[in-house]
């Protein structure tokens, strides 16, 4: 694929930005279909800030926090910066902050976001907790597109772990993130390739799971 065809992206954070860092890596190949042009933090000490600007990549801050409760005037500074940049997707990565439905309609089918959990199972905070506590013996992480209703939207590819016995939510989350860090590369490759369509509020692609998809935990000795 010649760069011009390449979907230009843009990675919104507010934190230690490890999944922006997969992306941009994972970006960095050349048959990768999009290039990661921005990231955009509402949070000037973002760890992931720097490591982007390590990588080249433009950064900018937009605080949301003097915006206060006002929204859409925060979003609406961010929809300029993303219209002058040119941008075709958005990936949402540790972005703790709100969208509107107003700004979720810009980007209908463009934005994606990972959660770490099997959706639609433990949206919201604290998915490693809750799901120890709940005594399920697989978890993961999920990779969709945004919608106006928090942690809902089209999947569009899923990983999962097995729940060890001795696991604290810190162990199960290091190994959840891991996950992360390979799927959603993956789904922006998928989606950035035009691999996807949504139908009935339903990713359809004709990549299926791999040859080896039984996942069964705990595994009986
Ligand atoms: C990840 O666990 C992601 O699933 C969630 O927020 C966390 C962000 O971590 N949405 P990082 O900033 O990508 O390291």
């Amino acid at each position: 694929m010649s760069d011009t065809a390449k979907r230009r992206v843009a990675i919104l954070i507010s934190g230690r930005g490890s999944n922006m860092t997969a992306l941009i890596e994972a970006a960095k190949a050349q048959d990768f279909p999009a290039e990661i042009v921005l990231v955009v933090s509402n949070k000037a000490d973002a760890g992931g800030l720097e490591i982007a600007a390590q990588h080249g990549i433009a950064t900018v801050v937009i605080e949301s926090r003097p915006f206060g409760k006002d929204r859409e005037a925060f979003e609406r500074a961010l929809q300029d910066k993303l219209t002058a940049s040119g941008i075709d997707l958005v990936c949402l990565a540790g972005f703790l902050r709100l969208l509107t439905p107003w700004f979720v309609r810009q980007w209908e089918g463009r934005m994606l976001n990972i959660h770490p959990a099997l959706l639609p199972a433990y949206r919201g905070l604290h998915t490693h907790e809750r799901a120890l506590a709940d005594g399920v013996k697989i978890h993961g992480a999920t990779v969709h597109f945004v919608v106006p209703e928090m942690d809902a939207g089209p999947i569009v590819m899923q990983g999962a772990v097995a729940v060890r016995a001795d696991d604290t939510a810190e162990t199960l989350a290091a190994r959840v993130l891991a996950v992360e860090h390979q799927i959603y590369p993956d789904a922006l490759r998928l989606v950035a390739s035009g691999g996807i369509r949504i139908e009935n509020g339903v990713c359809r692609t004709r990549a299926t799971g791999s040859a080896d998809d039984r996942l069964i935990s705990p595994a009986v000795i």
